[in-house]
């Protein structure tokens, strides 16, 4: 038993935090997401110790020699409070062997058999490869597949990544290569945000048979220009190129995807309607609980953990039982997506509101017109405006 499986804890925990999700059973719903937090099994072995309840590893392939990274590949931005408020990366996948890899996952699942571990891969776009990382993977146990198909930056030179979760036929083709390895297991395709309608790929990766999706992977970015060089950053020998943004600033453009996804799920029915792990930008159990009344069953971190830790998960899990303490929930499932059917369109919000203002009388809007802004009180009339 590690030292994170303290049977009281468990029982406390799986109480109200528990979720099962796609025939899986987590104590609670957070996973550490695909990056540098699970790029081995010492460091996932660290973050179950912690008390998280699976990890997505790493995104592995077949051949290894084809990933050779640069530093810096990290750039961070700061709020005037020294914050870490936005993290870009032009990080490439795992390069370590996929033997090892093997080797990791049945060594995580002998030691933690309780914990979910999730398989994240990628190929080029043929039918055979992809066959072979999906079934060797199975076959050292793992408890689910996460299809990258939305790493913005590098492998996209190569018609991998996020070149194919922006391409809808191929990501069509690709999925449905990969659902005809599955063999019951999870299998999630991780979805690029860099696409107009990220519900229409989402629709098209369950179509193809995949059991679920998981959003968002990286916003394709550039960090800012040094004013004394001249040049984008992170530098790399003076040259720099567009990376993956991820942490706090991107959590509303990754809430707004996740309630389309959500939404795309609702109108599915049954076994069909496929199942949502959302990320980016969560950091607390009250972001975290955005996300699940999006729709979401588990909910995964990247960029918090490098800046906090893993042992950030205890105060996340203390954070979103308060919540549940508050509004009275038992379970996950009893407020998991009660935020999707406020989402509507712009024109009934303008139903809406002329309908309670004709029965409340008419009170006055500030700024009810474009000529309604003064100069002497555009940031006053802003600010009232603000919801
Ligand atoms: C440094 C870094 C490396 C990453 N590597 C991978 C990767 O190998 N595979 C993958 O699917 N996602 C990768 N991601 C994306 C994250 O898993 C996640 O989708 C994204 O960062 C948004 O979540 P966050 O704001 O919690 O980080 C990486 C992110 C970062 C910051």
């Amino acid at each position: 038993m590690s030292s994170g499986d303290h049977p009281g804890k468990w029982n406390s925990e799986s109480e109200r935090l528990g979720v099962k999700v796609d025939g899986l059973s987590l104590r609670n719903p957070f996973l550490v997401a695909s990056g540098p937090p699970t790029s081995n099994a010492n460091v996932i072995g660290k973050a179950f110790d912690e008390g998280w309840a699976g990890a997505v590893t790493k995104t592995t392939l077949l051949d290894h020699r084809k990933i050779r990274n640069v530093s810096p590949r990290y750039a961070r931005w700061r709020d005037s409070g020294g914050r870490i408020v936005g993290w870009e990366n032009i990080e490439l996948i795992s390069d370590r062997p996929f033997a090892d890899w093997l080797d990791d996952f049945r060594r995580l699942k002998d030691r933690y058999p309780e914990r979910v571990v999730i398989a994240s891969v990628m190929e080029e776009a043929n039918r055979d490869a992809w066959a072979e990382v999906i079934g060797r993977s199975l076959e050292a146990g793992v408890d689910g597949i996460e299809l990258n198909l939305s790493c913005p930056h590098g492998l996209p030179e190569r018609r991998m990544g996020s070149a194919m979760g922006q391409d809808p036929e191929l990501l069509a083709e690709v999925c449905g290569w990969a659902a005809a390895c599955r063999d019951g297991r999870p299998m999630w395709a991780k979805l690029t945000p860099n696409v107009t309608d990220i519900a229409a790929m989402g629709k098209i990766a369950l179509d193809a048979g995949c059991t679920g999706v998981s959003a968002i992977n990286t916003i394709l970015s550039v960090m800012r220009i040094d004013l004394e060089t001249l040049r984008p950053e992170p530098s790399v020998e003076g040259y720099s190129t567009a990376g993956g943004y991820s942490g706090t600033a991107v959590r509303p453009i990754a809430l707004r995807m996740c309630m389309e996804l959500g939404l795309m799920m609702t109108e599915r029915s049954g076994d069909q309607a496929g199942v949502l792990s959302a990320m980016g930008g969560v950091e607390t159990g009250e972001d975290a609980a955005q996300y699940l009344l999006a729709g979401a069953s588990t909910v995964q971190v990247c960029t918090g953990v490098m800046i906090h830790g893993y042992d950030m998960v205890q105060p996340m899990c203390a954070g979103l039982r308060s919540f549940m303490v508050r509004h009275g929930f038992e379970s996950i499932e009893a407020f998991r997506g009660r935020a999707l059917p406020w989402l509507t369109s712009h024109s009934h919000l303008v139903q809406l509101q002329e309908d309670a203002r004709a029965q409340r009388g008419k009170p006055a809007i500030e700024v009810a017109r474009d000529a309604d802004w003064r100069g002497d009180r555009i940031v006053e009339q802003s600010g009232l405006l603000s919801g």
